[in-house]
């Protein structure tokens, strides 16, 4: 599924846009130029990546400073053990979209139950 995000005038470089997807996705738009998505949550505890700090195409955690890299989705070390998922972007006539993986997320725990409970 192809989600509009924002107009890509909006989200200048060294910023990052949280789309409210269940589970929300975070377009970063890196000091390089480059744009990349990937879930917002990171998959040790329930942090929000728009939060945290990008360095090259590497995001850290704001929680425990566990970094994930924005192109592969990779985690550096722990806490988080597992990668996030990562997701296309495509600009079209100045609007940035992102076309939604249909991988399983990596979600914490503690949120994957809060979202089974939203659902019972
Ligand atoms: S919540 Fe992200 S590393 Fe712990």
């Amino acid at each position: 599924m192809m989600i509009p995000a924002c107009p890509l005038a909006d989200l200048p470089r060294g910023e990052a846009f949280r789309l409210e997807t269940d589970p929300p996705v975070t377009v970063f738009h890196t000091d390089d130029g480059e744009l990349f998505a990937i879930d917002d949550t990171c998959t040790h505890q329930d942090a929000s990546l728009a939060d945290g700090w990008v360095e090259g195409c590497w995001v850290e955690c704001p929680l425990h400073a566990s970094k994930f890299n924005l192109k592969t989705g990779e985690v550096d070390a722990p806490p988080a053990k597992l990668p996030v998922r990562t997701h296309e972007v495509v600009v079209q006539d100045g609007m940035i979209y992102v076309q939604l993986s249909t991988a399983a997320p990596n979600l914490p725990h503690c949120v994957t139950a809060r979202l089974a409970g939203a659902l019972a």
